[in-house]
């Protein structure tokens, strides 16, 4: 399954990328260069314009008060899942998941990942496990990560995949690997004819998914 990384500044853009390519995508992903550009108003938009769950990208990694504060916000604003650091601690993760859902970064997919987040990959891996959120957040440039963190994450909480694409991932390595969504964001926004690039992304995830 296909969630887009909708990484524009521009609504009219935005929203006419999120409906070209609805048909092929499952979730859309907005991120503070959609928010900056166009609004915190444009996840409602793109909500009722598509029809399709909206995940906030904030990454949000403060203290529980200023996450809570943040999240009620974001929440209110239409969001159904929030993207969170799991870093700050299980506090920090549990303030935002008494609002809704989240997805919990596990691990970064750019080169320094390799610095900070993935020594203590296994201790987030931890705090998923006994916090238990809706899914985490796994490199799709690196599957044997993506595997590894299959291997330890408890079952039913699904693994989101950025890195597909313009990072260098590639889709089937990462379904492959575990992983249950797909991250892509210049891959289609950026493509000349960004319907034609999520269609045919679309047809590779769905061969490899029934064969
Ligand atoms: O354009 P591209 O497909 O590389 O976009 C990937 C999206 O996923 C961006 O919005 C980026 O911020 C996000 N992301 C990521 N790696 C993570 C978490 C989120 O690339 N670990």
């Amino acid at each position: 399954m296909i969630v887009l990384a909708l990484d524009v500044y521009e609504r009219e853009r935005a929203l006419r990328i999120a409906e070209d390519v609805r048909e092929y995508i499952s979730m859309i992903k907005v991120n503070w260069p959609l928010i900056l550009g166009s609004g915190i108003g444009i996840i409602r938009e793109l909500k009722e314009r598509t029809g399709l769950p909206m995940i906030a990208d904030l990454k949000l990694a403060d203290i529980p008060n200023t996450n809570r504060l943040v999240a009620k916000k974001v929440f209110e604003a239409g969001a159904d899942y929030i993207i969170v650091h799991g870093f700050v601690g299980r506090d920090s993760v549990r303030a935002i998941m008494e609002l809704g859902e989240i997805i919990m970064v596990v691990e970064m997919s750019h080169p320094g990942a390799e610095e900070f987040i993935q020594p203590v990959a296994d201790k987030l891996i931890e705090i998923a496990n006994e916090i238990e959120p809706f899914g985490v957040i796994a490199p799709g440039t690196r599957p044997e990560r993506v595997r590894y963190i299959r291997k330890m994450l408890k079952k039913g909480i699904k693994i989101f995949t950025p890195g597909i694409g313009a990072q260098g991932g590639s889709a089937r390595k990462a379904l492959e690997a575990g992983a249950d969504y797909i991250i892509v964001g210049r891959r289609i926004y950026g493509a000349e004819d960004p319907r034609r690039a999520a269609e045919e992304l679309y047809k590779e995830v769905r061969a490899w998914s029934s064969g």
